[in-house]
């Protein structure tokens, strides 16, 4: 089933207030609400006192008109009561502020009266509502991580870092040298000379770094744990969910969506900025369990918590285009925040489908619009696929690894992992996110972008795809570093070099917007003409061939860009970063040919199979109409007439072909 909701907050509203807002969801289509995430201290006013009936009585209205609810545990926000009881449980900064209450995510996960008043209110709600008629589901908290919460540096935290390092290593002479803490005189004696890596004068030990962030990430995915075995043990009939943030980096969602039954996560486009992103967060959110939903999609202007300023409205159409952006990616589910702005508190600017009076305008009608597409055809790609040749692998040690040491000035891992997605959504392929110990059997081109964190064991499992007849694309600094983020003493691409048939001869940083111009090299090379800047890579090949080579200066003729044949496949190790249009060529030489040809560049296409068949969707974000070529006339669902070869889009347009 397709769902189509809102996220709802029944205490900001006074009964007579509140009288009509179930007739008008239902009169908007809607199926489904998402309640509760921030009413702790309207569950519990005083310790171990519940107060239920107000959520009760919501859920019952809602039901009996056909909306379900998911439901929240409201743990983001522990009541003040409680904060004043336990003041050890608010967490501190890296230079040991406390994070004080009276706003969201202040609590440290590794407090213990924390995680014992959270585990009492989660279980006395899952037995409360394990059989009440209307729930689905649940949420668990809210946006993990939000606000810099991930990493906390309080006393709790040091203990219990010190308690996941001695899992980890077990005696002292493995972590001194697992860190490297000959440098700088660091090396310890004793478990508890191990500090947390607060405010220092200079810059921290990479891996005593990287380990702190591993193990504040892994903070989150225990608490998650937690909720989430005793949801799935007293409510067996729910599914369990939390809302990610799409590309946020702080946390490993692989690791965090092993404990859900499919993760969600909450979309805020901005009107008039890269329409592809949103897919790019779509896509890495239905990789890691194959579904997905979002859980807050933008239905307003937007209303900064802190600096009070207002967002832009979302344009005639926009929130219908978001919709199906996001069921054409994956989504079974999609819930607008919010219902209706509120009148108070520090998002009372944060706007809603309806703005603070509650009158039906624009934005309502354009979603109940939308709500009679989704109910009149989503079903039909519901629990659908998405099937595709193409995976980025894309990790966050990685990308910690290099937040940490990023080489190059400006350079970003998840910007470099997005320039490669929008290359193969170009092509017309969507793109699946595969984690290093990932399955990759199901591809044929694996992108492996500034894949700096290698072992042996990695560098196996890509030779072996490779020999099986996959295509491997590393892209700069890859196989220099250990998994503990020390230095490997051997030639990059270290583990990489046999598969890579090279190695890196030498590096060069372009901190001061210097550039070098490459050229293509041997037969039929993808890689076309470019400009490169940021980082480059000489490169000496062995059996490897170049496909690219500087074309002037102190580099003229040196190798940029080589290509090895592994067995049956092939391994590209791309030197330069490769700017957008020769990114878009490299990737339509190195994957399967799409059906459709020069797709214009704000036209999004994307598929999705099932049992009820084959869907593709066209999508135009531009601000004009544009045609694409379909390979013959194709059946449109939502004009219901045979459309193609040449089909026209509007602006806005959404079209959905039976493939
Ligand atoms: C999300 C959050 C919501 C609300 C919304 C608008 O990040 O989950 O609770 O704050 O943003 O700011």
């Amino acid at each position: 089933m397709m769902y189509f909701g809102a996220c709802y907050y029944p205490e900001h509203w006074t009964p007579d207030q509140a009288k009509n807002h179930i007739p008008y969801m239902k009169r908007a289509g809607i199926n489904v609400v998402r309640m509760g995430e921030f009413a702790w201290s309207h569950f519990e006013p005083e310790q171990s006192r519940y107060r239920f009936e107000w959520m009760d009585t919501t859920i019952q209205a809602l039901h009996k008109e056909g909306i379900a609810t998911v439901l929240c545990t409201p743990t983001c926000i522990p009541p003040q009561w409680a904060v004043v009881k336990h003041p050890g449980m608010l967490q501190r900064d890296a230079e040991g502020r406390v994070r004080n209450a009276g706003s969201r995510c202040h609590c440290c996960k590794n407090a213990p009266e924390y995680q014992m008043l959270s585990d009492r209110i989660v279980e006395q709600m899952a037995r409360h509502y394990a059989d009440m008629p209307g729930i689905i589901g649940w949420q668990t908290d809210n946006e993990f991580g939000c606000h810099n919460s991930t990493r906390c540096y309080c006393d709790h935290c040091l203990a219990a870092f010190r308690d996941w390092l001695l899992e980890k290593y077990k005696d002292t002479d493995t972590i001194n040298q697992a860190w490297g803490t000959a440098f700088w005189g660091f090396e310890f004696q004793q478990w508890n000379e191990i500090p947390l890596p607060r405010h220092m004068p200079a810059g921290n030990n990479p891996s005593h770094w990287l380990d702190f962030v591993r193990f504040s990430s892994d903070t989150q995915v225990k608490f998650q744990q937690s909720q989430f075995e005793l949801l799935k043990q007293l409510c067996p009939k729910h599914f369990v969910t939390h809302n990610f943030m799409g590309r946020f980096p702080d946390i490993d969602y692989y690791k965090l969506a092993q404990f859900t039954d499919f993760p969600s996560w909450d979309n805020y486009p901005e009107s008039g900025s890269d329409p592809f992103l949103p897919a790019y967060q779509h896509e890495i959110t239905r990789s890691f369990t194959g579904k997905f939903w979002v859980m807050e999609q933008k239905s307003g202007p937007t209303g900064d918590s802190e600096t009070g300023l207002l967002g832009e409205q979302p344009e005639q159409g926009e929130i219908r285009r978001w919709t199906w952006q996001a069921i054409a990616n994956g989504a079974d589910g999609v819930c607008y925040f919010r219902w209706r702005a509120c009148l108070s508190g520090a998002e009372q600017y944060w706007h809603g489908i309806l703005d603070h009076d509650g009158v039906q305008r624009r934005r309502y009608a354009e979603i109940s619009k939308t709500a009679q597409e989704v109910a009149k055809f989503g079903n039909l790609f519901a629990g659908s696929t998405v099937d595709t040749p193409a995976a980025i692998l894309r990790s966050y040690p990685l990308l910690w690894s290099v937040e940490r040491q990023p080489g190059a000035a400006g350079f970003h891992y998840d910007d470099h992992c997005y320039e490669i997605y929008r290359a193969v959504k170009r092509t017309g392929h969507n793109c699946d996110f595969v984690n290093i110990d990932g399955d990759l059997s199901k591809y044929k081109v694996v992108f492996a972008p500034c894949l700096c964190l290698v072992d042996k064991k990695l560098a196996d499992k890509l030779d072996a795809f490779a020999q099986a007849g996959g295509t491997v694309v590393f892209t700069p600094q890859s196989g220099a570093r250990t998994p503990s983020n020390t230095m490997w003493a051997y030639p990059r691409p270290g583990a990489l070099t046999a598969m890579a048939g090279l190695t890196v001869e030498e590096v060069r940083p372009y901190h001061h917007g210097q550039t070098e111009a490459i050229e293509p090299a041997g037969d039929r090379s993808p890689v076309p003409p470019a400009t490169v800047a940021k980082w480059v890579e000489v490169l000496a090949c062995k059996e490897a061939q170049p496909v690219a080579q500087f074309a002037g200066g102190r580099l003229k003729e040196k190798c940029a860009a080589a290509r090895n044949a592994c067995g049956k496949g092939m391994v590209y190790y791309l030197g330069v970063y490769l700017p957008a249009e020769a990114m878009a060529a490299f990737a339509a030489a190195v994957l399967p040919a799409f059906p459709i040809a020069d797709i214009p560049e704000n036209v999004e296409i994307a598929r999705r199979t099932g049992k009820q068949g084959s869907y593709m969707f066209v999508i135009n974000h531009g601000s004009q109409s544009e045609v694409i070529t379909l390979p013959h006339a194709l059946a449109e669902l939502i004009t219901g007439e045979k459309a193609g070869p040449e089909v026209k889009i509007a602006r806005n347009g959404v079209l959905i072909f039976k493939t």
